[in-house]
């Protein structure tokens, strides 16, 4: 079966970027920063991505790479016999799960371009995002319409849609992220923010807090459900795997830091309580600050755009995942398989909408549907999938397949294979049990 490959290094580097970048480190990094104390909670983050996240990432390229198929049959490939693939199964139950929540926030982001566009912004923003959530038919509408977008940009296949939206958006999204942090860092009260979110405060750190770092370093890698399995699959095999992930962890940090230095110290600039704001910590912050900007509406409307496009090209990624499974397993059609999937997760969605509309009683453990599913997918689906998958490395998979993919076939030297390995058999999945089991036990 002939696959479709990415033209050239900066092609799979991008859509691998493009996946992990998104509304996770805009959105999703800093609403919970500011639930779980500031400072400490970032310290953690990067403490979970670099130790953790960063060999599970080089673990998926591997796999991937080597298997030269989606994540479900790569590992029906590599270890034929053997219950390996469930990861792979578990990694669609999350597209899902997670796709629900995220098309709902990308809706939003659409509903504040719009509002860029026609300088509606103005007013009460907490008040604002309130009723614009719970106003259940318009976020459905907008949550649709995100869908809508990602669909169409999945048809077109992944060399030609992926590639070309993120090769210009990066770099854009990190020209714009620095002009705001200059603003948010100027306005009057701006210090305290910024403290809040550099100065670690240990007191504030549970065993809760540090189960959301974990979870958020594996939700902003893209990691732990088979995406980056898939992505493997499309790198070639003289491109070093080391170096895609350390520059995609490296990109993810600094979107998720620079996005802090923005949000931290305009939101106590502007008095909002990041501690109770939740999910529209962004968009309840940042129309304040952009309207104490020259040009405020061309920035928030570049913002919005930006940041919708983000949350688009990590959307398609999450649809990918699904399709590239109907298509190769089931042989379903492309189109079809795409429409399909996109149908079902639109389903799913709508009950995270409704969640915060109209039902907010909709939901399970007391979580409503919306931080359930945020929660499922985010703390338990892909800590678990990351779990399972260092194990694999570590102790099923041979190693030799492993030197080969991690060296390019002996081409590049890598001389941390041996602490890769002890990371990846020991470390890495001890820390996910302990962070795991303090962390439901609320320590
Ligand atoms: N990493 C994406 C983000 O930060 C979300 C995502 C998670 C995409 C898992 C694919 C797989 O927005």
């Amino acid at each position: 079966m002939s696959r479709d490959s990415f033209s050239n290094r900066f092609g799979v580097v991008a859509a691998a970027a493009g996946s992990a970048i998104g509304l996770g480190n805009i959105w999703r990094f800093p609403y919970l920063c500011g639930e779980n104390g500031g400072g400490a909670f970032l310290l953690a983050y990067l403490f979970c991505i670099i130790l953790i996240g960063l060999p599970i990432m080089l673990a998926e390229f591997s796999i991937g790479r080597s298997a030269q198929r989606n994540a479900y049959r790569s590992f029906k490939v590599l270890s034929p016999q053997r219950p390996w693939y469930l990861i792979g199964v578990m990694g669609i139950i999350a597209s899902f799960t997670i796709m629900s929540f995220y098309s709902a926030v990308g809706g939003w982001t659409i509903e504040y371009v719009i509002r860029s566009v026609t300088n509606t912004l103005a007013g009460d923003h907490n008040e604002m995002f309130n009723t614009f959530i719970a106003g259940t038919y318009t976020p459905i509408a907008y949550q649709f319409g995100f869908l809508a977008l990602s669909l169409g940009v999945v048809i077109f296949g992944v060399s030609k849609g992926i590639e070309k939206s993120t090769k210009i958006l990066m770099p854009a999204l990190f020209v714009l992220l620095i002009i705001l942090c200059i603003r948010s860092l100027t306005l009057e009260g701006a210090k305290e923010g910024l403290i809040f979110v550099l100065k670690p405060d240990f007191s504030n750190l549970s065993g809760n807090s540090i189960l959301d770092a974990l979870g958020q370093a594996f939700f902003s890698l893209s990691i732990g459900m088979g995406c980056m399995i898939t992505y493997g699959s499309y790198i070639k095999r003289k491109e070093d795997l080391t170096y895609t992930a350390n520059v995609i962890v490296l990109a993810s940090i600094v979107v998720a830091v620079l996005a802090s230095i923005v949000i931290f110290p305009a939101a106590s600039a502007l008095n909002i309580e990041v501690d109770a704001a939740g999910p529209g910590l962004v968009f309840k912050t940042l129309p304040g600050m952009f309207a104490l900007m020259p040009g405020g509406i061309i920035f928030a409307t570049l913002f919005f755009i930006l940041l919708c496009i983000a949350a688009l090209t990590s959307a398609i990624s999450l649809i990918e995942v699904v399709v590239t499974f109907c298509v190769e397993e089931m042989q379903i059609k492309r189109g079809i398989a795409t429409a399909l999937v996109a149908v079902s997760m639109f389903l799913l969605g709508i009950l995270c909408s409704l969640s915060l509309g109209m039902m907010p009683q909709l939901g399970l453990f007391g979580l409503g549907f919306f931080d359930l599913m945020d929660f499922m997918s985010a703390n338990i689906f892909l800590p678990l999938g990351g779990f399972f998958i260092a194990i694999y490395m570590g102790w099923a998979l041979k190693k030799r397949i492993t030197v080969k993919e991690l060296t390019s076939d002996g081409s590049i030297k890598f001389s941390l294979l041996r602490v890769f390995f002890f990371l990846i058999r020991y470390i890495v999945p001890v820390a996910i049990l302990i962070v795991f089991i303090s962390g439901f036990l609320r320590l």
